[in-house]
């Protein structure tokens, strides 16, 4: 599907009417009325224009029409979740030719709609044998005209581009979130980055196992010592051409590709669901391919140490004295806070071999956070103030919510360890979340400009996409926000 900018035209296929719960909603469906030979009466009963409401009517010359409510103020992230909502439902419904009458709207809510439009033709059923055919809508005969005016051409043009930019980027995010582990092992990300590095013209090294034992990522190491599929260090590295002196952004992603717990073995309940650690990755990937992508004249390096969680003889055990690349000791608590021992090489070789201006890691790292802030919002740990203001200000704009929680060393007690110079989890269940943040403080070496995202909430969730969690993209459009707010800053 191609989805093309006109300006406001009879619409020839189905139109979709996005409608606002404004003070003027009544004069809205007044005007709206006689086209669709209504009585005003009977559409201001039938149609409260309250977010994700749907009223399917035909005009006199036959065209369908649907009015889509959007509730009352709606934000970037209600656009998105009302299209998507729209779409996933109608889309076997819908003519290969479509228009949205964005008439009424700022050329910016484009970018909503597009990421919205695009997610709700996504399809989990990655390995149903008897998937149904895609609908003619998504196929490439489908054609969505987004009708804008005007003065609104550049805004709506600009949004365009990036949503389109995020949302292939997003979606092939999705797959490899959903791909289960016997689909996908460490090597499948860093295959999956080459790939992207390729095309998007960007550099991508895979330190394999050999490779990690020579230049002595322990940590990394002792997490996967329990799995017969090998680690790898992906690095990702986008560099602007002709941009001289660009802002060099380092971004961390935790790429847990199972997490059995290790030795200290998770209860089965829920298991499955952790083929999705590496929720962390999948931002940082997505979102180096996508600063490529649009060219953003900013340096992002990402790394992804990435690797399994299994149990076998040969698993680290608890008790365990682990050496991390930066040649700090982690004494091993608990094999199931394997997260945290990753990052702290992803952190250590980001440090020592690329000083970035900024260290961002992302994870999907604890329960704790889950308990704290639900479904709602990700975890933002970080004692730099500015960081947390732009982080938190991209987190708004994008409805990618962050929520900031304490990093003081008050909690530095928990991950002092008697025997090594940390230990991975203080056996205490309070704070969790937090001591996991402390512990990652140590292996950024007092980087000043850190922080971490706890992502474990918000990586996967309930969705209109199936029954189960499953994956959200989460993190791509926060982080894309956030580097073209520094961007803008630094003008
Ligand atoms: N991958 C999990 C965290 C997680 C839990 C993510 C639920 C998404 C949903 C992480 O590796 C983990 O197991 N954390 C433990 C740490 C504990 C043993 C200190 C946890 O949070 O229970
Ligand atoms: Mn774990
Ligand atoms: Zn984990």
């Amino acid at each position: 599907m191609n989805i093309i900018l006109t300006t406001p035209s009879p619409a020839s296929g189905d139109l979709i009417v996005p409608v606002l719960q404004s003070d003027s909603l009544a004069d809205q469906l007044a005007r709206l009325a006689p086209t669709l030979g209504l009585s005003t009466e009977v559409l201001q009963r039938d149609f409260k224009a309250e977010a994700k409401e749907v009223l399917t009517v035909y005009s006199q010359n036959g065209q369908k029409i649907y009015l889509l409510g959007l509730g009352n103020d709606p934000q970037e992230m209600d656009w998105l979740r009302t299209f998507r909502k729209f779409f996933f439902d109608q889309k076997r419904k819908l003519s290969a030719m479509l228009a949205i009458d964005l008439t009424s709207f700022d050329g910016n809510v484009v970018a909503g709609v597009v990421l919205g439009v695009r997610g709700g033709g996504y399809d989990l059923k990655l390995y149903q044998t008897d998937k149904p055919e895609t609908p003619v809508f998504y196929t490439d005969a489908g054609i969505l005209s987004l009708q804008v005016n005007p003065d609104q051409h550049t805004a709506a043009q600009e949004a365009l581009t990036r949503a389109e930019a995020i949302a292939h980027t997003q979606l092939q995010m999705l797959d490899l979130m959903n791909a289960p582990a016997n689909y996908k092992k460490p090597q499948t990300l860093a295959d999956w980055a080459a790939a992207s590095g390729n095309q998007f013209a960007y550099s991508v090294t895979v330190l394999d196992k050999a490779e990690l034992e020579r230049q002595k990522l322990g940590a990394l190491l002792s997490v996967s010592q329990g799995s017969d599929v090998p680690p790898v260090l992906i690095i990702a590295e986008y560099k602007p051409e002709g941009v001289e002196n660009p802002r060099k952004v380092g971004l961390v992603g935790k790429g847990v590709t199972f997490d059995t717990g290790g030795v200290s073995i998770k209860t089965s309940s829920n298991m499955h669901l952790m083929k999705s650690d590496m929720g962390g990755a999948a931002a940082v990937l997505g979102t180096v391919e996508v600063a490529a992508k649009l060219k953003l004249p900013i340096h992002v390096i990402g790394i992804v140490p990435s690797t399994e969680n299994s149990t076998d003889g040969r698993s680290t055990k608890p008790g365990d004295v682990v050496t991390a690349y930066s040649g700090k000791t982690i004494e091993i608590i608990d094999t199931d806070a394997e997260g945290r021992v990753i990052l702290a090489d992803g952190l250590g070789y980001m440090v020592r071999n690329y000083q970035p201006d900024v260290l961002i890691d992302l994870a999907t790292l604890t329960g704790s956070v889950i308990a704290t802030l639900g479904y709602h919002a990700a975890g933002l740990f970080t004692p730099n103030d500015e960081l947390a203001a732009t982080l938190t200000q991209a987190a708004n704009q994008t409805g990618e919510r962050l929520w900031r929680l304490p990093v003081w060393d008050a909690y530095t007690e928990d991950i002092k360890s008697d025997v090594a110079d940390v230990k991975n989890y203080s056996g205490k269940p309070f704070a969790g979340a937090i001591s996991a943040a402390k512990f990652l403080e140590v292996f950024s070496e007092k980087h000043p400009a850190w922080a971490h995202l706890d992502i474990a909430g918000m990586a996967f969730a309930d969705s209109e996409f199936g029954s189960q969690k499953n994956a959200t993209g989460f993190g791509i459009r926060l982080l894309i926000a956030y580097l073209q707010l520094i961007l803008a800053k630094k003008e």
